[in-house]
């Protein structure tokens, strides 16, 4: 007689009979049902069939409560790559991508799509305002919502945050505040859609009688409150980072197109690079919501570097939150989870917030993991035994997935098409070799 999972069991001996619900319990990955039909093919379920992914549909069936994706994985696993070809394979469905690549490689993929990278680099011919808050409302007495307001504030504060590398006073967040409703005032006199960071820098440095009078203080006393921050955030407009995020946005840019790429591997060994990113982010979340769209992946390539940084990783949870109502699956690629943590003790604001983000992304693609960082992979995870043992043996290409609570076991699979998009090796090639895999595809 065979019993459940084909094992032959001994004559006399009763079968054990469940439903496939049970089953699925008791044998995570081996007696897993798997996610549907609906979605894009990400490869092979190892333990049997293909496997198909959508957050959209998940979200819509309720197997998640939101759209996010975390990908983790040592160097060269095949995080982006994996995710190069989803975002290709989504497009068949119509769905947009919007990617920020700190290593300048999603090149070839723009290539495939016939868009062009908007390659930001100090001093260079594009400028993002990363105080865009996307389609501008205002209200009947010429203000604009406090929607906008709110947004621009978080944003200015955690630029300050991670730009002071320390939390700010009340006096500061109040200069703050003031400074961005001077900027605000002074860029609705120019006709501007948005305030810009040199008008909030200003507004700072030179705060008006009536910003002290409604704070009940003098009007040296705010210049003082507001100074540090102002010179932090000069930076970005008059130092070493200006001319990327310091102006209103060029015009022309074209957004309407399926994959929207922000190149910021000038400044990829900038420290500051995690600010940067985060202004990136700021103005691509304005930009979606401005053109309207919904089921866009909005991707966070290297996102250690924002997470890493208290300031920004506290903004980008807050916006990660606003996923579902703007219909953004955000994927943030990381190489291991105590990135998030790394300047956290045990029960600090860091960790809480690695957690929280992790709560926020209810699909976690883990590919191999040092065996020193199996431990703390499993536990903030909540992995079982036999997938954290699984986590440090897994080939490149291959990755744990849990979406919501279930998990399986893909294998990525890449077709003939697109190796040459998701290429990273070229530098370790030999150079014959390197020069043949350059060509694109014969399709
Ligand atoms: N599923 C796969 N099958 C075959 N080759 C793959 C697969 N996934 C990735 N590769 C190859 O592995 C190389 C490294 O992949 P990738 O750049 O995606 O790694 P990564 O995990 O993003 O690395 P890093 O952490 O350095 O960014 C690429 O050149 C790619 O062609
Ligand atoms: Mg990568």
């Amino acid at each position: 007689m065979i019993g459940p999972l084909g094992v032959r069991l001994p004559p006399g001996m009763p079968a054990h009979v469940a439903t496939s619900r049970h089953l699925c319990a008791a044998y995570p990955l081996v007696a897993e049902a798997g996610l549907g039909h609906e979605g894009v093919l990400i490869g092979r379920d190892v333990l049997g069939g293909s496997f198909v992914y959508d957050p959209f549909t998940l979200y819509r069936r309720g197997v998640v409560t939101n759209p996010n994706m975390v990908v983790i994985g040592q160097i060269g696993r095949g995080k982006s790559s994996f995710v190069k070809s989803y975002l290709w394979r989504q497009a068949v469905f119509g769905r947009s991508a919007w990617v920020i690549d700190p290593k300048g490689e999603y090149g070839p993929l723009c290539r495939a799509w016939g868009v062009t990278p908007v390659a930001l680099r100090p001093g260079g011919p594009v400028r993002l305002n990363p105080l865009d808050t996307g389609e501008v409302v205002i209200t009947e007495g010429g203000d604009r919502t406090d929607e906008h307001a709110a947004r621009r504030t978080a944003l200015t504060a955690s630029l300050a945050v991670s730009c002071l590398g320390r939390d700010l006073l009340p006096r500061e967040r109040a200069a703050i505040d003031a400074a961005l409703a001077a900027a605000d005032a002074a860029a609705r006199t120019g006709s501007m859609l948005a305030p810009t960071l040199p008008q909030v820098v200003e507004a700072l440095l030179d705060p008006g009688a009536d910003a002290a009078a409604a704070l009940r203080t003098t009007r040296a006393e705010l210049v003082e409150d507001g100074r540090d921050v102002a010179l932090e955030l000069r930076r970005l407009v008059h130092g070493d980072l200006r001319g990327m995020f310091d102006g209103p946005t060029t015009e022309g840019l074209r957004l309407d197109g399926p994959l929207v790429v922000l190149d910021l591997s000038a400044v990829y060994h900038s420290p500051a690079l995690g600010v940067l990113m985060a202004c990136a982010a700021a103005w691509l979340q304005s930009a979606v919501r401005a053109t309207h769209r919904n089921q866009i992946l909005l991707v966070v390539d290297e996102a250690w570097a924002i997470l890493g940084n208290l300031g920004v990783a506290r903004w980008l949870q807050s916006s990660w939150k606003l996923s579902r109502a703007l219909g953004v699956a955000n994927i943030a690629i990381l190489h291991r989870l105590s990135d998030l943590a790394a300047v956290g003790s045990a029960g600090s604001e860091q960790v809480g917030l690695a957690e929280g983000l992790l709560a926020d992304s209810e699909t976690r693609v883990v590919y191999a993991q040092s065996p020193g960082e199996v431990a703390r992979t499993g536990e903030l995870l909540g992995l079982t035994d036999t997938e954290a043992d699984l986590v440090s043996t897994l080939h490149r290409g291959t990755a744990l997935w849990k979406v919501g609570r279930r998990s399986f076991l893909v294998e990525h699979h890449l077709g003939r098409g697109e190796r040459w998009m998701v290429d990273t090796d070229r530098a370790m090639a030999d150079p014959g070799q390197a020069v043949l895999d350059d060509r694109e595809p014969q399709w």
